[in-house]
């Protein structure tokens, strides 16, 4: 879908959240058939953080976020909550989690999976553009509670974690430069989780299929802003398997060290990932005013979804 003009808008706050306890990959070795060589070769990951509610870890994330904004959580009137891990079947968990901050208006839970947190985004600047004001975006996942911790072949790569921005209305400011949202629902069956049940994953076809999800989602909205890939600044990958995003990083043409890379010390938190290497790298002052962001994602469904976002107030 292409489209000419989005609601001006302006990322004013971002923060993350993990839980405590960190499981290295020796924790695993200890208990599974498994060494930290292999979980690091095909992996990427060291270490993740087990712990939380996708309601505590969004709330503070959120609130983090809120506070760089310097902004009250009743001067929110719009919540979305990017969620594969609601804590309840009903009420949503965006619902708990305004109460909780304290914010006004509107909530409500959107599950794309993996590539949630930037559907989140494209959602509220489209709510911008009809008159709310200032959304807060959470990602949050406690992807543990749905792994099976005796798999190997799943327990060490899902975690937990949360991240977060504010969006605020800026009428004839650009934020969004270009977006794709995306899926094949037909792909479902190579990662699912039932209702009490635990991730089933085809690793090699989810693999495969997130490397082209990937390039081609992010060579849209590239091609669709007029963008060349070494005026990227800051490439924020979904935060799955360090080999998908080295693949794309050498497909697209974007220098490895424009990447936004927590993976190592977070494993996949789903819709948290992107959040928390979006917030982290914005800590380090890894993006200033005018600096151009690619956000990347694919996850289950199989979703997809990227965006190009014009940093600064
Ligand atoms: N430790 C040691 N051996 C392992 C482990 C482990 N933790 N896990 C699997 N193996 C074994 C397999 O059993 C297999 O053994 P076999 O050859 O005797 O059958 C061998 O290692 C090779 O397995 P592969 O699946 O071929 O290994 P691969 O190199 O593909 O890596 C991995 C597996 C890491 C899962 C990779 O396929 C991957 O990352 N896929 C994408 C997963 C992903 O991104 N999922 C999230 C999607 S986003 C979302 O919505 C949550």
């Amino acid at each position: 879908m292409s489209v000419t003009r989005y609601p001006g808008a302006a990322i004013t706050g971002w923060g993350m959240a993990l839980p405590d306890k960190v499981v290295t990959n020796a924790d695993f070795e200890a208990r599974l058939d498994t060494s930290d060589s292999w979980i690091v070769e095909r992996t990427g990951i060291r270490e993740r953080r087990f712990g939380g509610s996708t309601q505590s870890l969004g709330v503070e994330a959120g609130r983090a976020a809120l506070a760089r904004a310097g902004l009250e959580p009743s001067d929110v009137d719009l919540l979305l909550l990017s969620t594969t891990t609601p804590d309840r079947m009903v009420p949503a968990t965006s619902s708990a989690i305004h109460a909780e901050i304290g914010c006004t208006g509107a909530a409500f839970d959107l599950n794309a999976a993996c590539a949630g947190f930037v559907y989140s985004i494209v959602n509220a600047v489209a709510m911008l553009g009809i008159g709310y004001q200032r959304a807060l975006g959470i990602g949050s996942d406690t992807l543990t509670r749905i792994t099976d911790q005796d798999d190997r072949s799943t327990a060490v790569l899902f975690a937990d974690g949360a991240g977060a921005v504010v969006i605020e209305s800026r009428p004839g400011r650009e934020l969004i430069c270009s977006h794709d949202l995306g899926l094949d629902g037909s792909l479902a069956s190579i990662l699912y989780c039932d209702h009490g049940g635990y991730f089933q994953m085809e690793g090699k076809e989810v693999f495969r299929r997130a490397v082209r999800a990937l390039v081609d989602s992010a060579q849209k909205v590239l091609d669709e802003a007029g963008v060349k890939p070494d005026e990227i600044a800051l490439f924020v990958p979904h935060q799955a398997n360090q080999r998908i995003i080295d693949a794309a990083l050498h497909r697209l043409g974007i220098p490895a060290d424009r990447s936004a890379i927590v993976l190592d010390r977070t494993g996949n938190t789903s819709s948290g990932s992107m959040g928390i290497a979006l917030a982290e790298a914005a800590d380090a002052g890894r993006v200033t005013d005018g600096d151009l962001v690619l956000l990347s994602g694919f996850g289950a469904g199989m979703t997809w979804a990227s965006t190009i976002l014009r940093w600064g107030t």
